[in-house]
């Protein structure tokens, strides 16, 4: 049986026994930068390949620098309390590892200065987000991306989920599996947890940095399959809202939701309504090295369990 492991003050300890106080800064305010992390369980090995584990934490640095949140901690050390985590919890299936760098001071007062900064590592199993081979249909969010001038979108900011929030729930309750939310010119920026490509006459396009997304590692996984693997070309570009609707295929990125196609926006279908030739080609590139199972790509997977031969 798996037992779940987390780094809490310094220590690893059971998951069950990591809390926090009420009045933690970050948990009334917050303040508190995140990243999302996949751990791919691969059943012929019987190992876990935690996925691009260096992009995240360089993500989560970034990110704690607009925050002012102290990150005192070296890629070594952060790479080996993750693996270790990971192995002490013993899942064998898909996981989550979710980093939290965070304001801890247990103090009221909104603000980023004189507070105390801690880390906290956990990890949980994690299956499918999407249906990849269904495909998600989609609405266009009545709530715009937060905008740099509000919160930066490009730092995974805690506060910033509630936007997410609004935004997957209204399209969940009005019966859709995702939104695309537009950026505050009116641009597609992205959805709830995902950057957002189109194909166009053999070119595949998705929103610049500067459209307020998050910009992802699946993102860029899959510009650097699309350019290398598949040799089509990737723009980064402002793309309207009615260009999803005439594109020849629209897709979704990231960590949780992997590659996962658009096959229908606003009640329109996208193409023929089904995956696409290019989304069905970048799925399973996309698949076989996040399992470790494709050796060109192994150095974005660290194995988490030391007693698997590699
Ligand atoms: C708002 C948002 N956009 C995009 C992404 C995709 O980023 P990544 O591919 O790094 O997981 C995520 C997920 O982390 C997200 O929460």
């Amino acid at each position: 049986m798996a037992t779940p492991y987390a780094y809490f003050k310094k220590q690893i300890i059971p998951l069950a026994d990591a809390k926090i106080g009420v009045m933690t800064h970050a948990f009334n305010y917050g303040t508190a930068v995140f990243e999302g992390i996949r751990g791919n369980w691969n059943d012929e090995e019987g190992q876990v390949y935690v996925f691009r584990l260096k992009e995240h934490f360089d993500r989560l640095r970034k990110s704690c620098r607009i925050m002012k949140i102290d990150f005192p901690y070296e890629n070594e050390e952060l790479y080996s309390i993750t693996t270790q985590i990971v192995e002490m919890s013993g899942y064998r299936e898909d996981v989550y590892i979710r980093p939290l760098a965070y304001k801890s001071s247990e103090v009221l007062g909104v603000r980023l200065h004189d507070l105390e900064d801690d880390l906290l590592i956990f990890v949980a199993p994690f299956g499918p987000y999407l249906d990849i081979e269904k495909g998600a249909r989609c609405c266009t969010s009545s709530w715009r991306r937060v905008a740099d001038t509000g919160i930066p979108a490009r730092a995974k900011i805690t506060g910033i989920y509630a936007n997410s929030a609004l935004a997957k729930t209204e399209a969940n309750l009005n019966g859709y599996d995702e939104a695309i939310m537009l950026d505050e010119r009116g641009h597609i920026s992205e959805g709830s947890g995902e950057n957002i490509f189109l194909v166009q006459d053999g070119k595949i396009i998705t929103p610049p940095p500067s459209s307020d997304i998050l910009v992802g590692i699946t993102r860029d996984t899959v510009m650097t399959l699309a350019r290398e693997e598949l040799g089509i070309e990737v723009v980064e570009r402002d793309i309207d809202r009615t260009e999803l609707y005439t594109a020849d295929e629209c897709f979704m990125t990231g960590t949780a939701a992997h590659v996962t196609p658009v096959v229908e926006l606003d009640h329109r279908p996208i193409g023929d309504g089904k995956m696409g030739p290019v989304a069905a080609r970048l799925v399973k590139l996309y698949f076989d090295i996040i399992t470790g199972k494709n050796p060109k790509y192994a150095h974005w997977c660290t194995p988490c369990y030391s007693k698997v031969k590699a």
